[in-house]
């Protein structure tokens, strides 16, 4: 055989060794990087909280009485605490309340867990802050079909909730609907989820997780590709995906007036999922073998599906009951109490420093650089190098800005012709944000 023949037959070889090894060779599964994962699903040692809304004990306080409290709502019999019960990990255990009309209620009641790390709220996204979001099932018809002007007006009636609110808000007293959504938003923030055997294992308590378990996590990170959404302590991106379940619901694509983000749902965190059955956005699927049976097979084909699934998932029996095991581990073996960490106010991107430049990079859904400074008049170029689509976004102030769907290979270009402070995200993987910088032209 010539030469050059021999040298395409070795690289022929090569080729089917390596590919054999990135599909995992089914018997034989890639060795796990436990040092590296392990600093992927590290706990924070601190809760976030915003700047404007800092979290004090009295406020907290007054929160918890609120999340309890039927006056707000319509019937005066409905509270937080109805739909979102403490031993259900803030569920109600079915797949969709039942509202004032008697009809089931269009999505299922989400898990309250490690809100203070959300950075958008609902399933699909629509409420900015807690804060924002307190409100809406208060007024919301189907749900507590409340009127805040008159709860706040009885409320204040009432001596003793007058006290609580003044205890709270000391520099600005008064039973009024900024202190309420701050006060239930305070309260959400301490929900933080405790610490299980998944944690003590990625403390370095090798012993902490079963073989069947930590083969359930080598397979969630590796071949079965969870961890391309569910990812950090978490496990959750943030971001929206379409995992093709089946139903009309079009969720965050309405929201962004965005077809490609038709079907796209929050991830969910996978933390105490045990206490909160059954799952996703309808509650169509009422155990973890469901979801990875759902992930492995049933998967509805769309144009929408996110491209962090992936295309096929081959699991043998054992590997399913591997990964609904490790998923086990994510929650308490009692109905969970929530745990308790030290509060830090948090501002988003305060500490990038601004590179002067006018073209930025989307690869890995991600800014790069993720802070920029330009100069009046200058153009700035946001280049999709990425394979996912992206919605680039830029609100206020007085300038605002939305590419709709930008596919890979696109190139976005926004003018500037006014200093000031911009910051930009991305309406589908809300954790990417962009800060920049516009000087004054000399
Ligand atoms: C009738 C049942 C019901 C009541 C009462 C209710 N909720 Fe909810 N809650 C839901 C449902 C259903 C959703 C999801 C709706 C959606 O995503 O469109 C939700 C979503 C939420 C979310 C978003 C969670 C996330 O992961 O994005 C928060 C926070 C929340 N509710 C807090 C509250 C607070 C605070 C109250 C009281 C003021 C309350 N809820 C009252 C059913 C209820
Ligand atoms: C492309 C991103 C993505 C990948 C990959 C992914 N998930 Fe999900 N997961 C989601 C989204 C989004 C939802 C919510 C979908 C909905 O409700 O419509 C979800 C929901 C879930 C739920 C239900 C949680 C709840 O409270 O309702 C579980 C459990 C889950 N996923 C486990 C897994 C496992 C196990 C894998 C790997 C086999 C996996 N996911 C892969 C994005 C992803």
């Amino acid at each position: 055989m010539p030469r050059k023949d021999l040298a395409k037959v070795g690289r022929v070889l090569a080729s089917l060794v390596l590919a054999s090894l990135v599909s995992g060779a089914a018997d034989k599964p890639a060795p796990l990087d436990v040092a590296h994962w392990r600093t992927v699903f590290a706990r924070p040692d601190h809760t976030p909280t915003p700047a404007g809304n800092p979290a004090t004990p009295e406020k907290v306080a007054l929160g918890a009485l609120l999340f309890e409290e039927t006056r707000l709502s319509g019937s005066r019999d409905v509270a937080c605490s109805s739909c979102h019960q403490a031993d259900l990990s803030f569920t109600d255990g079915v797949d969709r309340h039942v509202g004032y009309d008697g009809q089931p209620l269009d999505r299922r009641t989400p898990p309250l867990w490690n809100l203070a790390w959300g950075l958008s709220f609902f399933w699909d996204g629509r409420a900015s802050s807690l804060e924002a979001q307190a409100m809406v099932p208060i007024e919301n018809e189907r749900e507590m079909a409340g009127n805040l002007q008159t709860a706040l007006r009885e409320l204040g009636a009432d001596p003793q909730m007058r006290k609580a609110f003044a205890i709270a808000f000391p520099d600005d007293p008064g039973v009024t609907q900024a202190n309420l959504a701050k006060a239930l938003a305070a309260f959400q923030r301490t929900l933080v989820s405790p610490e299980t055997r998944f944690d003590r294992w990625v403390k370095g308590d090798d012993g902490a997780l079963e073989p069947d378990e930590l083969a359930g996590f080598a397979l969630f990170v590796g071949k079965a590709g969870c961890a391309a959404c569910h990812q950090g302590w978490r496990f959750t991106d943030e971001a929206f995906h379409d995992i093709g379940l089946p139903g009309e619901d079009k969720s965050r694509g309405p929201i962004l007036g965005l077809q490609a983000a038709d079907h796209a749902f929050k991830t969910p965190s996978l933390r105490e999922r045990v206490w909160s059955a059954p799952y996703m956005h309808d509650g169509s699927l009422a155990t973890f073998d469901d979801v990875v049976d759902h992930y492995a097979r049933r998967v509805v084909k769309r144009p929408t599906l996110s491209a962090d699934l992936p295309q096929r998932i081959d699991l043998s029996a054992t590997e399913r009951a591997q990964l609904v095991a490790f998923l086990n581990t994510l929650s308490s073996d009692d109905p969970p109490r929530p745990a308790s960490l030290p509060v830090k106010t948090m501002a988003w991107g305060a500490n990038a420093e601004a590179v002067p430049t006018s073209s930025v990079s989307q690869k890995d859904r991600r800014f790069t650089p993720g802070a920029i400074i330009l100069k009046v008049g200058e153009a700035l170029r946001i280049l999709n190098d990425d394979t996912r689509v992206h919605n680039v976004r830029l609100d206020g102030p007085g300038k605002s800005f939305n590419s709709d769907a930008q596919n890979p290979g696109d190139t976005v270009t926004i003018g500037f012709d006014q200093p000031g402070h911009y910051d930009i995200i991305c309406g589908i993987h809300p954790e990417m944000r962009l800060s920049v910088e516009i000087a004054q032209a000399r």
